[in-house]
């Protein structure tokens, strides 16, 4: 018997109904419509309003859709691994929160903190929970409510990011099909360029940093782009390579998305048109760690059983990465 695999075997997402469009901002910094279209790619992006809500409340209604196809009883979940920057609170783990509001009273989990690649960090720690043979349901999931720690004043940043949740259940693979092959980047000093400056042990909350805007997210766009283009590409190039895989067996590119002109740049070092690379940043900005599972989930009626998929992300830490995911389940199914 061969080695054990994890499979992705359903998706879920979720984003919230109020849209906060180009032509909003417009009205709040100074930036307009075509700029933000033309640098970015992006159109609108969806905010949770809700007062008292957070993090948790939108992934638990991407893994309750999962439940809900599944016909799975939360009580059969053995892990949940959460990839986010903007937790419900410092402490205790958002994943803590989340099992305790959908129900999964066997379930333990962790948060993951990897920026944008964070949903790539916990599917590749999530797969090997399932490889070593200790847990048969995993739930992977990447959520960010970016607008808890975005500065609608500053125009650098607040036209990029939005919020959303995307899960995934991973279970063991019955066939050749899964999880294939990851390759993992960070280098820390990066942080310089897209970090937030207080809030932590190092810069604890105090009056004067709430007066300073510091426990927004801050980022210096030019040379994070500049990483990201150079990152995401280089990564997605040598997973191809290491698994002697040409663009033309992919079915899929799943970018993370941030900007269309990195995704662009990473599509054509691929050699990938735009026809197979999976784009929805018009709709929802940059929600850092959901944006690979909800295009996923976005896409997930046209995938088919086989399809090889390359996921990519860059983000910050600086954190970056690409996994080669076999697809397990006609979408139509
Ligand atoms: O998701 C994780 C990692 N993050 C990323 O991957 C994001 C990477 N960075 C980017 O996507 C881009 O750097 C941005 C979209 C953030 C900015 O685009 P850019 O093409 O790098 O713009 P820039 O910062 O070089 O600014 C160009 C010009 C400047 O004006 P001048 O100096 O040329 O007169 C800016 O002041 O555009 C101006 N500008 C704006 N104008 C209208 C900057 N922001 C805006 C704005 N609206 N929102």
């Amino acid at each position: 018997m061969g080695k054990l695999k994890a499979a992705i075997t359903s998706v879920g997402g979720y984003v919230p109904e109020t849209k906060l469009t180009n032509f909003d901002l417009e009205k709040m910094v100074d930036t307009n419509d075509e700029w933000i279209r033309t640098r970015t790619g992006i159109e609108e992006r969806r905010i949770l309003k809700e007062p008292g809500k957070g993090s948790s409340d939108m992934a638990i209604m991407a893994i309750q859709e999962i439940l809900r196809k599944k016909n799975m009883d939360p009580s059969e979940i053995d892990c949940v691994v959460c990839a986010t920057v903007t937790p419900d609170m410092v402490f205790p783990a958002t994943a803590n929160i989340i099992c305790d509001k959908i129900g999964a009273t066997n379930a333990w989990g962790f948060d993951l903190s990897a920026a944008c690649s964070g949903f790539l960090y916990a599917l590749t720690t999530g797969a090997m929970y399932i490889e070593s043979g200790r847990y048969k349901k995993v739930i992977v999931v990447g959520v960010d409510k970016m607008s808890a720690i975005i500065d609608y004043t500053d125009r650098a940043t607040c036209i990029i990011f939005g919020d959303g949740a995307g899960a995934v259940l991973l279970e063991p693979s019955t066939d050749e099909n899964g999880i294939l092959d990851s390759i993992l980047k960070s280098d820390g000093s990066g942080r310089q360029y897209l970090h937030m400056k207080a809030g932590g042990s190092v810069k604890p909350a105090t009056i004067e940093t709430v007066m300073a805007k510091e426990h927004y997210a801050f980022q210096d766009g030019q040379p994070v782009f500049k990483f990201a283009v150079k990152g995401m590409a280089d990564v997605s190039a040598e997973l191809l390579e290491r698994n002697g895989l040409t663009g033309e067996e992919i079915a899929w590119l799943v970018p993370h998305q941030a900007n269309l002109r990195i995704i662009d740049a990473t599509a054509n070092r691929m050699g990938l048109p735009r026809e197979k690379v999976m784009i929805n940043i018009q709709k929802y900005g940059n929600t850092t760690a959901a944006t690979i599972p909800l295009c996923l989930w976005d896409w997930e009626k046209q995938l088919k059983k086989g399809d090889n998929i390359v996921l990519a992300a860059f983000g910050g830490g600086f954190t970056w990465g690409a996994t080669w995911v076999k697809w397990g389940y006609d979408g139509e199914a």
